[in-house]
Parts: structure tokens; sequence; C-alpha cells
């Protein structure tokens, strides 16, 4: 990473994570005309998705292609669901068009899940002549254990260093899940960290320390910056 990552504190979280995203999106359409971005999952970005939808009403959806940063390993119409999180506060308020929607399939087996959606960002990379598919912002949260996507502490996808989506078994949670490894997550152009104010002060000085025993401290793109939105 060029250099170290941009903290913004704000009271603002809300209205300034949907600015911020919608920034980028029309920087990238006005450069490459297309918006490559990666949803996170959880309950912290609800709220801006929400913001997004009703701030771009008439925005060029089909310029934009949503990838999906992790999913749990269950059916799109589970209330676990990132992709349903995402579809009712986003892609339907907003009219999303489905072709512009990459779903990580969480209802199938978990191998053949991640398998699919490599091959898919790999197939869209190679009609760009690049080796890996490249996205413009991945969003990302912060659980409590420093786990960021579906990497989590001691998890063996944390450790992936060849593919770019993994299915990796988080005992913690004794469940599945899908998720970016670093590698992909570090070829981003952006990477915007939503981090609500009820997250532990502690435990973010230590990631933004560089502490290693936390997954998301490994976050560092090397052509790409690093911004963390915290919330106050
Ligand atoms: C998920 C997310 C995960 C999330 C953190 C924070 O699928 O759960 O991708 O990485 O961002 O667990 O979750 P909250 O926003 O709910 O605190």
């Amino acid at each position: 990473m060029k250099s170290s990552p941009q903290v913004i504190r704000t009271q603002n979280f809300v209205t300034d994570g949907a600015a911020f995203i919608l920034e980028q999106a029309r920087r990238a359409i006005a450069e490459r005309n297309e918006f490559r971005i990666a949803l996170s999952g959880g309950n912290t970005p609800a709220p801006i998705y929400k913001r997004v939808a009703i701030e771009a009403q008439d925005f060029p959806w089909t310029s934009v292609r949503f990838t999906f940063g992790d999913e749990r390993c269950v059916p799109p119409d589970n209330p676990q669901s990132n992709f349903r999180m995402a579809r009712e506060n986003l892609f339907v308020p907003a009219g999303v068009p489905e072709q512009s929607i990459m779903r990580l399939r969480g209802e199938i087996d978990p191998q053949m899940a991640a398998q699919e959606y490599e091959d898919e960002l790999n197939a869209l990379a190679a009609e760009r002549g690049e080796p890996m598919y490249r996205h413009d912002l991945i969003l990302l949260g912060l659980g409590e254990d420093g786990h960021t996507a579906s990497l989590f502490p001691g998890t063996t996808a944390l450790d992936e260093t060849t593919r770019r989506v993994a299915a990796n078994f988080v005992p913690k949670l004794d469940a599945w899940r899908l998720t970016f490894t670093l590698p992909l997550i570090n070829d981003a152009r952006h990477v915007l960290f939503l981090v609500g104010a009820s997250k532990s002060p502690q435990l973010i000085e230590r990631v933004l320390a560089g502490d290693q025993q936390f997954p998301a401290a490994r976050v560092k793109p090397m052509a790409g910056a690093v911004t963390w939105m915290i919330g106050d």
C-alpha cells in the first residue's frame, strides 16, 4: 500500500458513507465507464445502502457491477443472507437491474460456489486483459475478533495466496462461509472499512497499528488506498 490509511471519524456515518461510495462510483464511471464494487455484509452497511438508494435514484446502474466480499452459506431468502440484506436495502429500492449483480450462491456446495464465482471473476478480468479482477471499491466491515469479510482469525482462507474466492469453515460459528481472499482484496483500487460507533476503539487502534493477529490488519492493497470511516 502506497500510503497509510485515511481515517475519517464522523457523526454523519450513514450520509458520509453513502456519499463516499457514490463519489467513488461517479469517478470510476467517468474514468473507465464502469464501477466495480464489492459489498460487505452484516448489519453495519444496511442503513448506508438504504441511503445510497435514496441518493442515487437515476444512477446509471447498468455501468455498475456489484459483487459480494463474502456470503453466508444459506439460500438468498434466508435472513442471514448478505445478498438478501443488499437486495432489501439497495437493489430493490434503487432499481438495480439483475445483470448488474453477481450473487455468491450460498445455497449450493461451498467449494462449488467459490469456484464458480472465481471462474466468473477471472473471465471478466480476461475480457479486460487483467491478470485478476480489480475492484474499484471493496467495502469491508470489522468483527469484534478483528475478522473482515469472512476471513476469521485462524481460518484456512486467511492464508490463501493464490485463490481469489474461497470456501472457509469457521469453527467459532460452526459454519461455512464464502469469502474473498487477501490477494483479491489487496488488488483493489480502494478499500473502504465501514465501522460503526459500537465497535471497540481499542480493537480499531490495534488494527490500524498493524497488529497482524487481526485479519483486518492484513488488508494492504499493493496499488490502492484504504479509508476507514468510523462512526462517532
Ligand atoms: C458478514 C460480514 C462481516 C461483517 C462483520 C461486522 O458477512 O458478517 O461481511 O465481515 O462485516 O462481521 O458485522 P456487523 O456490521 O454486523 O458488526
